[in-house]
């Protein structure tokens, strides 16, 4: 893996990092709260253009193409390193699959940097663990890498009539499935609760995409926001230039980081700029709620 420059600290008034250890050398001071006792504690991870926007679409439609930048990249193994699990919606895995190329079997959200592993070992984190969100209307596991099992855990988040579905594929048993709700409608925020009481997930990391972000946001689930900044402007509505892939409806926007139903003047929420780096042009915010 390339070197990374080290993070130019503008201020940072989080908790201190929980060792004092060398991996946290390139970024400085890396700390959190204790977890709520009902839930996790619920952090996201996002990268945006100037603009706002999440994703191009169409045959560069990863986050990584926004990026741009391996500090970025480094700066996401720091927050999985930390994380009990990674929540991502079914979307976003179904978009690495397919950028991939027909014959993949997708991707594994971990770790890539191996001081970072050693860190997260140092930490007492356990086994990685990928949690998907997915109504699993028609989802075969095994079209997967993810649900193998053989490099980290895999969880799935759904409402009851999805885990009845999953549950009777039987090829899987040790992918853990948690519902929430009743029939086919999933909720979330219940779901959520039993991540803590049924897996043993204090820290949750949240790595999107913009449907499943904006759900948490309405239900107030989001208790830090760690948001890149890509010195890059892109547009929110798809050029007729770029390429399209089928089923693309159009015109098509391109997503910020809050997909779904947002708030009004009254009920917006409000956050604290909890700290600020740069590396190059890239700009590093973690933003925290703040609920009183
Ligand atoms: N820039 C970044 O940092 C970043 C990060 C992540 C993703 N992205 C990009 O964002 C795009 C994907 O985002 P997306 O918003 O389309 O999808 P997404 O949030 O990843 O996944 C949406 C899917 O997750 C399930 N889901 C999420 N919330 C749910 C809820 N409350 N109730 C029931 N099901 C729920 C549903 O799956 P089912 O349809 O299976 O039921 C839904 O269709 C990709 O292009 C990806 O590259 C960018």
């Amino acid at each position: 893996m390339q070197a990374i420059r080290p993070f130019e600290v503008l201020f940072d008034h989080a908790e201190p990092s929980p060792l004092a250890d060398e991996a946290y050398a390139p970024y400085g001071n890396f700390g959190f709260p204790s977890p709520p006792a009902e839930r996790p504690w619920i952090y996201s991870n996002f990268v945006q253009s100037l603009d706002g926007i999440t994703t191009l679409l169409g045959e560069h439609g990863s986050g990584g193409e926004i990026s741009q930048s391996r500090e970025d990249r480094w700066l996401m193994d720091l927050l999985r390193a930390h994380a009990d699990a990674i929540l991502t919606g079914m979307h976003t895995l179904l978009e690495e699959q397919r950028l991939r190329g027909p014959s993949s079997r997708g991707i594994v959200f971990q770790v890539a940097d191996p001081k970072l592993r050693e860190l997260r070992q140092r930490l007492g984190k356990g086994r990685e663990r990928n949690i998907f969100v997915t109504r699993a209307v028609n989802l075969d596991l095994s079209q997967f890498k993810v649900f193998d099992g053989d490099v980290v855990d895999a969880a799935i988040v759904t409402s009851p009539a999805g885990a009845a579905r999953l549950r009777a594929q039987s090829s899987h048993p040790h992918v853990a499935i948690v519902a929430g709700g009743d029939g086919e409608t999933l909720d979330l925020p219940a779901a959520i609760g039993k991540l803590r009481g049924e897996l043993g997930v204090e820290y949750l990391l949240c790595e999107g995409g913009p449907t499943l972000y904006g759900t948490l946001a309405r239900a107030d689930l989001v208790d830090e926001k760690f948001m890149t900044v890509s010195p890059v402007e892109v547009g929110q509505l798809v050029p007729p230039e770029q390429a399209r892939i089928a089923g693309e409806p159009s015109p098509l926007l391109r997503p910020t980081v809050f997909g779904g139903p947002g708030f009004t003047r009254e009920n917006m929420t409000r956050w604290t700029w909890l700290s600020g780096r740069k590396a190059g042009d890239h700009q590093f915010n973690r933003y925290r709620r703040k609920r009183v």
